[in-house]
């Protein structure tokens, strides 16, 4: 049962919300998370990469302990493991890294012993750990995703991305741990505010289904965690409100920021928007990296066996 070369698995990074959904809606980016596993006789980590400075490479290591509950989950008797990780995520700016290491662990532990869970249960799994399904649908499944879940069980619809979508973020250069820019939302809000969420998110799913791609800038606008979290991030309402003046379809803050995303049209120039997101952070004392980024269509997936790694290493770090 147990692919005893290992196996290599890549997952995308992703962004949730796109703005009024909020826990709900998430898309895959062409940013990639790559872990190589196999079993062993004693536990050996290593990372690669500047994104993962300071990760555990100890059985504390999350990539690790998810992997052990899918053993568990199998009913398969665990074994230490032996995993090369690399990614190129940035770490606590909003774009689902940890997601990307519980989607990378539980898949490729699943593939490890010939995949014996199912797609929605390694959901179920991955969604219990990270509380909310946005972020790890989109790993799991790529595209695009709507999903709601209800403490245990979880539901999603996959959308494809329209063909002229693409991205661009602006990642700053601070990082803001999730849950202090969950801390800063009311435990309540007004009916008013959750009829303006509804529609809007609403109205952004049928954008995206249908590809009227024109709707995007009004459908998402937030009123339940962006005007929130506006504190923690300087420079974010202005570039909301004036990156659609800039050639933008649309615009959010990245999961719980601070990257801000920017949906674009693949067959217009992007650099008045790159120059305009870059400039206005740093007039707000903000350096960050602004670039295009692709939607990745494809989720997780094995792309190997576990020595295939190297190639991967040799490609992107210049070993
Ligand atoms: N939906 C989550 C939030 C995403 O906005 O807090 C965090 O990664």
């Amino acid at each position: 049962m147990w692919q005893q070369d290992g196996v290599l698995v890549r997952v995308p990074a992703s962004t949730a919300n796109l703005g009024p959904g909020f826990d709900t809606l998430g898309m895959a980016l062409h940013l990639h998370l790559w872990i190589a596993m196999k079993p062993a006789e004693t536990t050996v980590i290593r990372l690669h990469g500047s994104e993962l400075a300071g990760i555990p490479t100890d059985e504390s290591n999350l990539i690790y302990r998810v992997a052990h509950s899918v053993f568990r989950a199998a009913g398969v008797e665990g074994r230490p493991l032996e995993m090369d990780v690399y990614s190129e995520i940035p770490l606590t700016r909003g774009l689902g890294s940890s997601a990307s290491a519980i989607i990378g662990g539980l898949y490729a532990a699943n593939a490890l012993i010939g995949h014996p869970l199912s797609q929605e249960q390694l959901f179920n799994m991955a969604t219990l750990i990270e509380r909310h399904p946005d972020n790890v649908g989109a790993s799991l499944f790529g595209g695009i995703i709507a999903a709601a879940w209800d403490g245990e069980q979880t539901e999603h619809i996959r959308i494809e991305p329209h063909g002229d979508l693409s991205t661009v973020v602006a990642i700053p250069q601070f990082q803001l741990e999730t849950k202090m820019a969950r801390n800063v939302l009311p435990a309540h809000v007004s009916l008013a505010d959750a009829v303006f969420n509804i529609s809007r998110s609403s109205l952004l799913v049928a954008a995206l289904s249908s590809g009227q791609l024109h709707v995007i800038a009004t459908a998402m606008r937030d009123r339940l965690h962006q005007p929130y979290r506006a504190s923690l991030i300087p420079g974010m309402p202005r570039i909301l409100d004036e990156a659609p003046g800039h050639g933008a379809l649309g615009v959010a803050l990245s999961g719980a920021g601070p990257t801000l995303l920017a949906f674009t049209d693949k067959r217009r120039s992007n650099a008045s928007l790159v120059s305009y997101m870059k400039e206005t952070f740093l007039a707000h004392g903000v350096e960050a990296t602004v670039m295009e980024v692709e939607i990745s269509r494809e989720g997780a997936v094995c792309c190997g066996t576990w020595d295939g790694i190297s190639s991967v290493l040799a490609a992107r770090i210049n070993l």
